[in-house]
């Protein structure tokens, strides 16, 4: 039987998230929206891509990029409404694409009506939909950090009250304990998957509970002399000890009790409909539950917590995620990225400035040939690279502009200096409009309108859509080339993962098989030229796709030669 029958959707497709602010702007004032999501629609389907994962698309005062929610059943005014929204959906499932939410169930916006009632007494009848709590003598409660920066309580003078927030104080976190907030936020789900929506992808889910005694956290540190410290931390061991310390001081913040029991809960809401999938932002893979009764997919994390992608790293990651997820259940099933709308690009991050271009083509090649269904991340497919700000009013990620402002106020910092830093810090860098030619504003809104962040202008040295839809060697052919050939090799998809030649230091290969097809893929990770032998099998091999710097003949038991960041997939006939 053809093992891909066996296999769910969501485990076959390769994922697209779409940053909606920066996709396309149909509306020409400067903010991607539904009608411009629309309009590429065909773009995507001919990029090979199965699915979408929408970054947040619902009212929003903005304070954290829409991921502080107003409004769980509404859209975004400046992306559109519920039609366009509709008309966005239907088109992904006439070309076939799978539409997957993002839902921020942990906080919402302080806008938000509920926490505006919440905050407008004591006695209000949502009060306890949020964290409140009486301070301790001369200040908060207790001494938890935001990871955002400074304390997790916010003081409110109207009620007297500290309220609770893991992210910014804009974010106040739902007290998840109470039944009604459990039972709003799941209709709020239902409401999506009523409109025939596929899946959610689950925003900083585990930080839901807190532990309900709060106690103190036990590191002598405050959240910003250890923040300090990260930053001075000159060797790996000394940021490993201070990441330690981190979690340390986060540990009754986060995946806290009570955590299995309401996935099991979310999990039994999203069954109530055939065949939709939950995929978690979360570091464990513990949320798996026994493989079927919680999420279906946790992205691998650990993967891109690095800043050199090396075989034995990824050798490394691979052999625990597997191992770990085989524990669960066979039905545990593995999900790999290597960025998304929080992290640097791709090109950026793990390119060396010599051979970024031969690199993508290398990642793009791990992601599409690893076990596990592949997450990409809009603009990666031209390449697109981080863009460090110079001025600070262009800043729109909060997180930034208090990073600048501490520099600035409380190191004392030259503001050109604190920009500089901001600059790389703040995710602005990652989320710039998407280049789609090489007009004005890069094709994503027209002439003369000020786009929400400004265009990398990279754009004009052949980084955008346009250009490289007419180039045959383009990397945006290169994606298109390798999402057909995935689909055409049942083994990439379902086969099982086993190493070959664990120990080279150089070049990552591995078997993917599945009854009656065998594969090997083999990719050089290093600059230079690299051997490996091809396993000696009695049959032929048959070469799905080498890259043009991969030479000798490809044949049983005969090595061959890996250009720099060469590779080859062949299947063991
Ligand atoms: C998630 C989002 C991030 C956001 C945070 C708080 O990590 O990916 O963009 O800032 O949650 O909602």
């Amino acid at each position: 039987m053809d093992p891909l029958c066996k296999m769910k959707w969501w485990q076959k497709a390769v994922f697209y998230q779409i940053y909606p602010r920066s996709f396309a702007d149909g509306n020409g004032d400067g903010i991607g929206d539904f009608a411009g999501i629309i309009s590429k629609l065909d773009y995507l389907q001919d990029l090979g891509i199965d699915a979408i994962w929408l970054s947040p698309h619902y009212p929003s005062p903005n304070f954290d990029c829409g991921y502080d929610i107003s409004d769980y059943t509404g859209v975004a005014e400046e992306f559109g409404n519920l039609a366009l929204f509709q008309e966005f959906l239907e088109g992904a499932h006439q070309r076939g694409m799978g539409v997957i939410l993002d839902m921020v169930l942990n906080h919402t916006s302080n806008q938000h009506p509920w926490f505006q009632e919440s905050c407008s007494s004591r006695d209000n009848a949502k009060r306890d939909w949020y964290i409140w709590r009486d301070g301790r003598p001369g200040g908060p409660p207790n001494n938890w950090n935001s990871p955002f920066g400074g304390s997790a309580w916010e003081w409110d003078e109207h009620t007297g009250q500290y309220y609770y927030h893991f992210f910014f104080k804009e974010q106040p976190d739902l007290n998840w304990r109470n039944p009604e907030v459990k039972e709003a936020m799941f209709s709020a789900v239902r409401f999506w998957l009523d409109r025939g929506v596929d899946g959610y992808r689950l925003d900083a889910i585990g930080t839901i509970y807190e532990h309900p005694d709060m106690p103190d956290h036990p590191v002598a540190m405050s959240g910003t002399e250890l923040r300090r410290e990260l930053e001075k931390a000159e060797t790996p061991e000394r940021r490993h000890e201070l990441l330690c310390l981190w979690k340390e001081m986060e540990k009754y913040q986060v995946e806290q009790p009570g955590m299995h029991e309401l996935m099991q809960e979310l999990r039994g809401v999203i069954d109530e409909y055939d065949d939709k999938l939950l995929i978690g932002e979360d570091e464990k893979i513990a949320y798996h539950g026994d493989g079927t009764n919680e999420l279906h997919m946790v992205f691998n994390f650990p993967l891109i917590r690095t800043e050199v992608l090396t075989p034995n790293w990824i050798r490394n990651n691979q052999a625990q995620r597997i191992k770990a997820l085989e524990k669960i259940s066979r039905e545990a099933w593995p999900c790999n990225t290597l960025g998304n709308h929080d992290s640097p690009r791709i090109w950026t991050r793990y390119g060396d400035g010599k051979h970024n271009a031969e690199q993508a083509r290398l990642f793009l090649a791990l992601m599409l040939t690893l076990k596990g269904t592949p997450f990409l991340y809009n603009g990666e497919e031209i390449g697109m690279t981080d863009l460090y700000l110079d001025d600070i009013s262009q800043f729109r990620d909060t997180l930034g502009l208090l990073y600048y402002q501490a520099q600035v106020n409380e190191l004392g910092l030259m503001p050109l200096d604190a920009l500089q830093r901001a600059a790389r810090l703040t995710r602005d860098k990652n989320r710039t409009p998407m280049q789609w030619d090489n007009t004005a504003n890069a094709g994503f809104c027209p002439e003369g309108t000020v786009p929400w962040l400004p265009v990398n202008p990279d754009f004009a040295m052949g980084v955008n859509v346009q250009e490289q839809e007419t180039d045959r060697q383009s990397l945006l052919n290169f994606y298109r080339n390798l999402l057909k050939l995935r689909k055409s090799i049942p083994a990439l998809i379902a086969g099982g993962y086993e190493v070959y030649h664990p120990r080279n230091p150089r070049i990552l290969s591995f078997l993917r098989q599945i009854p009656g097809q065998t594969c090997l893929v083999a990719l050089n990770f290093s600059a230079e030229k690299a051997g490996l032998y091809l396993p000696d099998v009695p049959g032929e091999i048959k070469v799905w796709f080498s890259s043009e710097n991969t030479s000798c003949e490809i044949r049983p038991g005969k090595q061959i030669r890996l250009g720099p960041f060469g590779m080859v997939i062949v299947e063991l006939l």
